[in-house]
């Protein structure tokens, strides 16, 4: 559902490596591997993940689209290599037939998409299925919502995330007043939550599911500051922004459900209770509250944008659930790999990149322009900035 951008996604989770090309995006931008890196690294932080992020540190090079420290307009392709890749290149994930039978994976996991990806593609080995359906590769999601994001900033477009639940540990929700410095104080708890009585209470909850074999999953917020209104549109079901963002929360490896501003909660609340008066201040038509989220009518009305994700607990379990055998039809439990306990702090920094992605091409179809200057002149002489 992205009009003006493309992008595209190759690689498996313990192939080569990652690769990611952004097209339509402007001439102009500032970027950086630095940049890219930091968001990187965000992704990879949070109590709960397994032994793979201690192995891996991840790295986008940026192979084509830059010159001399700005994008030229034309496709960014980046690369990320897996590191684990040494380890798996002679046989398991080798790119050539196999002289000695590689063991079948053929205990498919449930919550996974081990079982229908097989039945998909008629395989017989659970690998072929479970090396692209990994989380793996919303590594390079964020490596090119990092690109989007040095776009966002030059506009004074702000992306933030935090987490509101764990398992069953809530946190207060907050209303902030800018966004610059949300994620250095998310990004300094070890769950990415602002409440700092709950996030200790998360990560025992997290360490307690982990002893027992189990995973845990949550909620996480992410929120957008200074757009303009008028992004998207009331005209068409696939212009609307909700609706985009929506399906690009959703397209994260295990998420649930996704819902904006006061979320679930407006089911039982009257419409005096939700709708968010309109009110003049300093000459400027704004709103009373947010509990709209930034969106009504399928467009941004100059509020903060807040969405809220559900992830669910992760498939692969320590103490793995009943599964039957794809190969013998006997009944076994389902197949182990290292795992993560809980990623829901990862997550949200996901949501950031996937929010940044949505935003830069709802930019780009209301403002046009080919260069970060034309869109800059663009805005300023018809953006209605909230
Ligand atoms: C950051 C992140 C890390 C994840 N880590 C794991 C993991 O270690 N083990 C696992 O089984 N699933 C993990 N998942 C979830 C699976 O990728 C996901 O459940 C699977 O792809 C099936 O897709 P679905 O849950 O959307 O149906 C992770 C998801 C995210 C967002």
């Amino acid at each position: 559902m992205l009009n003006r951008l493309k992008f595209l996604t190759a690689g498996e989770s313990h192939g080569k490596g990652l690769s990611g090309i952004l097209e339509g995006f402007p001439a102009g931008v500032p970027l950086s591997e630095t940049f890219i890196a930091r968001d990187l690294a965000r992704r990879q932080m949070g109590h709960g993940r397994g032994g793979r992020m201690k192995i891996e540190t991840d790295h986008a090079e940026i192979l084509t689209g830059l010159r001399h420290g700005e994008t030229l307009g034309s496709p960014i392709a980046l690369w990320i290599q897996n590191r684990d890749w040494e380890n798996w290149k002679q046989d398991k994930m080798s790119h050539v037939a196999q002289e000695t039978p590689i063991p079948e994976v053929t205990l498919p996991r449930p919550g996974h998409a081990d079982l229908a990806g097989i039945q998909k593609f008629g395989f017989t080995d659970i690998r072929n299925v479970l090396e692209r359906s990994s989380a793996r590769e919303t590594a390079m999601r964020v490596a090119l919502g990092a690109v989007c994001r040095s776009f966002l900033k030059e506009l004074g477009i702000e992306i933030a995330s935090h987490v509101l639940q764990i398992g069953p540990v809530l946190a207060d929700n907050i209303n902030p007043e800018k966004l610059e410095s949300l994620n250095d104080l998310a990004d300094a708890s070890d769950v990415r939550c602002l409440d700092d009585s709950a996030g200790p209470k998360m990560i025992k909850h997290i360490d307690d599911t982990r002893r027992k074999g189990d995973s845990i999953g949550g909620v996480f917020e992410v929120l957008a500051s200074g757009l303009p209104a008028g992004l998207g549109s009331y005209t068409h079901w696939d212009r609307k922004l909700d609706a985009r963002l929506a399906a690009a929360m959703m397209s994260i490896n295990a998420m649930k459900a996704v819902s904006f501003g006061d979320g679930l909660n407006v089911a039982e609340a009257s419409g005096s209770q939700v709708h968010d008066e309109i009110i003049k201040e300093n000459d400027k038509i704004m709103r009373a509250t947010n509990h709209a989220g930034g969106i009504e009518g399928g467009m941004s009305n100059g509020e903060f944008v807040r969405v809220q994700v559900t992830m669910k607990p992760i498939p692969t379990l320590a103490r793995p659930l009943r599964s039957v055998d794809i190969k013998t039809r006997e009944p076994g439990i389902a197949h182990k790999e290292r795992t993560d306990a809980c990623a829901v702090p990862a997550a949200s920094v996901i949501g950031e990149a996937m929010m940044a992605l949505v935003m830069t091409d709802a930019i780009l179809e209301k403002f046009g322009g080919d260069s970060l200057e034309q869109v800059k002149v663009h805005m300023n002489t018809t953006g209605v900035k909230g």
